[in-house]
């Protein structure tokens, strides 16, 4: 197929791109651009060249999953260099995003034109990456390494009009840029041999190299595990300090090197696995989801109240209901006091602040419910209640309306058996905070239909979510692997580990907490209630909340928490206290290395999610670990348990699962079937996908 189309405007040949969805830099598109610049430099005729594009987005950057394939004639950077040296003027067309390559692309032109909606960026760091077609080196010559270099950093697009401001665009136009890029094109090409970025060196200063370099001390100190953050420094740098050519290959070399780095490789496994995730058996472009104008959020708690917050900060019109107008008046002010953190920070004003509490109407009582599209129970956790209010808002809830529940646990096909329309119930399973964690667990009980289903999944990315959808069982996914680290984590206090050794395993993973501070913040009462609910027990952590130490809040948990102290510290007594738990189930303590911690707390989840997988509770392997990359912290870079368990190799795995299940006489860590199976094929979770 074309991908590029060359037409004409008077005497400006304007090559317009077309490789949906999203114009990324395809082996295809890249020659046929290049043919395309090639055939307008020739036509004797043409005096100049527009690159503009069809779809939603100028270009998206490279196209992604081309890397770690040989790259295929012509590589972008030589498509640049041949834009760049053309005889005429090239100017660029940009409306929608222009990101990575994309925006290389739009640097290596002569001139740039965008519309207000467009945004421009640089988020190759965000794939553990960093610009490889030149961004490093034109950037800072147009713009100025003070700016170009926080760009880079953070990986943020930037709007068109900010980009005005910075000189990264020559003119922002409401409408008809094509017809503006081509005006300008025409004045380039009055004007002789059109401007390098490249030669451009005004803005190489050594007070721009003093600004960079104060920013650049800051971001290395900040850089934790990616190797990008030195490698964007020292391609910068070189753009500041050597020839154009140099600094071109130094840049070259850096992003070859991280193409082959593993962190990398997992953060564009992660790009691909939360777009893959949105695709559910049974939902194609044929089901229609049901229009959401208004929702209603049940529970006014910190839950409920976060809830309701991405409702208002997408847009949504929300009622919050609760039972008394005391608790309303306490749970609308919480929001209001939650949005007043990000106006004291200075990310919202006080004016933003307004407009979404605005569209947060407090009300006691269900039947405030009555005109919500979609309404979201976020009460007490416990069947009874819910079984009641689902059987209310059956009476209240207009014909055609979204029950969900926000359970993190129980049954959605019980709670729907209340009501008599099943096929709208489903569970929707925020994050706390709500507000601000990114996934949403869509539970899909038997009975749901698909078009609910598919507007669960539309809503959640309208609310600015990752939405994965999940089979109806205890825990779901998410807790599910949850609840297999709690158990081992347990265990190892039991074996011989102690509270500090094996929350440092985790971090030194790279998750910001272990399980026990985890436990601490969260207050080990909640799951200490679970498990008594559930005729469960665990021998530690219940001596532990037998002597009411429920964490952070009463100053005493795994770890004592002096007065202001936020950083628990080691507690002799809970030591003890645990070597008495060993003493009386007769077990000799043995010490444990980190890497040993460590594989007796991520083993078990690899596990669970290998049963998740053979219960069809999850579609994908992938869906396991976008879940837990984005509900649970799990450090981006390491790509999701599964995603791990491939890089450590399920043969490993099992092995160590087996030593485990003999020595402890646990059954639940015999290993499952699916990763018996895999493991004896020599085969990946990778390999399960279609
Ligand atoms: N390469 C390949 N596929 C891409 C892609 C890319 N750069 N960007 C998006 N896609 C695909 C997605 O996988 C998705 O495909 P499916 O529909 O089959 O799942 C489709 O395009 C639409 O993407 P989204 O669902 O994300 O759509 P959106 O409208 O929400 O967002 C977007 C669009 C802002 C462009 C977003 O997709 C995005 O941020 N893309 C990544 C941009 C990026 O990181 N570019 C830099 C690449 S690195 C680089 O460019 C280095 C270099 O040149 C040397």
């Amino acid at each position: 197929m074309q991908t590029v189309t060359l037409t004409r405007q008077g005497q400006v040949a304007i090559a317009s791109l077309d490789n949906p969805p999203v114009n990324a830099l395809s082996a295809a598109l890249r020659a046929d651009l290049l043919q395309a610049l090639t055939q307008a430099m020739a036509e004797a005729e043409v005096t100049a060249l527009v690159i503009a594009a069809q779809g939603k987005a100028f270009i998206a950057g490279a196209d992604i999953s081309e890397f770690g394939k040989p790259p295929a004639p012509p590589i972008l950077p030589d498509l640049l260099a041949a834009i760049e040296n053309a005889p005429k003027p090239v100017v660029a067309a940009i409306e929608g995003v222009a990101l990575g390559g994309g925006l290389e692309v739009g640097l290596a032109c002569h001139g740039r034109v965008a519309s207000p909606a467009a945004r421009l960026g640089l988020p190759e760091i965000k794939l553990g990456l960093i610009p490889g077609a030149g961004g490093t080196q034109r950037l800072p010559r147009l713009i100025g390494a003070a700016a170009a270099f926080p760009m880079m950093l953070s990986g943020e697009p930037i709007p068109a009009q900010k980009a005005l401001t910075l000189g990264l665009v020559d003119k922002l136009v409401e409408a008809d840029a094509v017809g503006a890029a081509v005006a300008l094109a025409q004045e380039l090409a009055g004007k002789g041999t059109p401007v390098k970025t490249s030669a451009r060196t005004d803005k190489l200063t050594e007070s721009e190299r003093a600004a960079f370099e104060t920013l650049a001390k800051d971001a290395l100190a900040k850089s934790g595990e990616m190797p990008n953050v030195a490698a964007l420094v020292e391609a910068v740098r070189g753009a500041l300090t050597l020839p154009l050519a140099e600094g071109l290959a130094t840049e070259r070399a850096l992003f070859v090197k991280l193409l082959g780095d593993e962190r990398s490789k997992a953060l564009r496994y992660v790009f691909f696995a939360e777009r893959e995730a949105a695709k559910v058996p049974g939902i194609d472009d044929s089901v229609k989801p049901r229009p959401i104008a208004r929702a209603a959020v049940i529970g006014a708690g910190t839950m409920g109240g976060g809830i309701a917050m991405c409702f208002a900060n997408a847009g949504i019109p929300v009622t919050l209901i609760e039972t008394t107008q005391e608790q309303i008046d306490k749970g609308h002010a919480r929001v209001r006091d939650t949005y007043g953190f990000s106006v004291k920070r200075g990310s919202m004003t006080e004016a933003v602040r307004e407009q979404r509490m605005a569209l947060i109407t407090p009300a006691v009582g269900l039947a405030a419910a009555a005109e919500a599209d979609i309404v979201i129970e976020a009460a007490f956790e416990e069947m009874g209640v819910k079984r009641e209010i689902f059987g209310a808002l059956d009476r209240i809830a207009k014909p055609g309306a979204i029950l969900a529940s926000n359970t993190s646990y129980l049954d959605l096909a019980e709670i729907a058996a209340v009501t008599s329309r099943p096929a709208d119930v489903l569970g929707l399973h925020f994050f706390s905070p709500a507000n601000v964690m990114k996934l949403l667990e869509i539970v899909r009980p038997a009975g749901v239909a698909n078009d609910v289903v598919a507007t669960a999944i539309a809503l959640g990315r309208k609310l600015g979510k990752v939405p994965v959808v999940v089979g109806n069982c205890f825990g779901f996914v998410g807790n599910r692997l949850l609840e297999a680290r709690t158990r081992a984590a347990e265990r190892l206090l039991v074996a011989g580990a102690l509270p500090h050794e094996v929350d440092a395993a985790l971090t030194g993973f790279g998750f910001k907490m272990g399980p026990f501070a985890m436990s601490d913040l969260a207050g080990n009462d909640i799951s200490w209630r679970s498990r008594k609910a559930r005729g469960k027990s665990a021998a530690v952590a219940d001596a532990i909340c037998e002597r009411g130490w429920f964490g952070q809040k009463t100053g005493r948990g795994y770890y004592r928490y002096p007065e202001g102290a936020r950083a628990g510290e080691r507690d002799p007594e809970v030591e003890a206290l645990i070597a008495e738990v060993s003493a009386s189930k007769g077990v000799t303590r043995r010490s444990f290395t980190a890497e040993e911690i460590l594989a007796r707390l991520l083993d078990p989840m690899v596990n669970e999610g290998a049963r998740i997988l053979d219960e069809g509770i999850a579609t994908r392997a992938s869906d396991i670990d976008t879940v837990w990359l984005n509900g649970y912290n799990w450090p981006a870079w390491r790509g999701g348990p599964m995603h791990w368990a491939d890089s450590v190799g399920l043969d490993a795995i099992v092995k160590r699962l087996e030593q485990q299940a003999a020595e402890s006489g646990d059954a639940s860590l015999e290993p499952a079937p699916l990763l018996r199976k895999l493991a004896a094929e020599g085969k990946g979770f990778a390999s399960l996908r279609a």
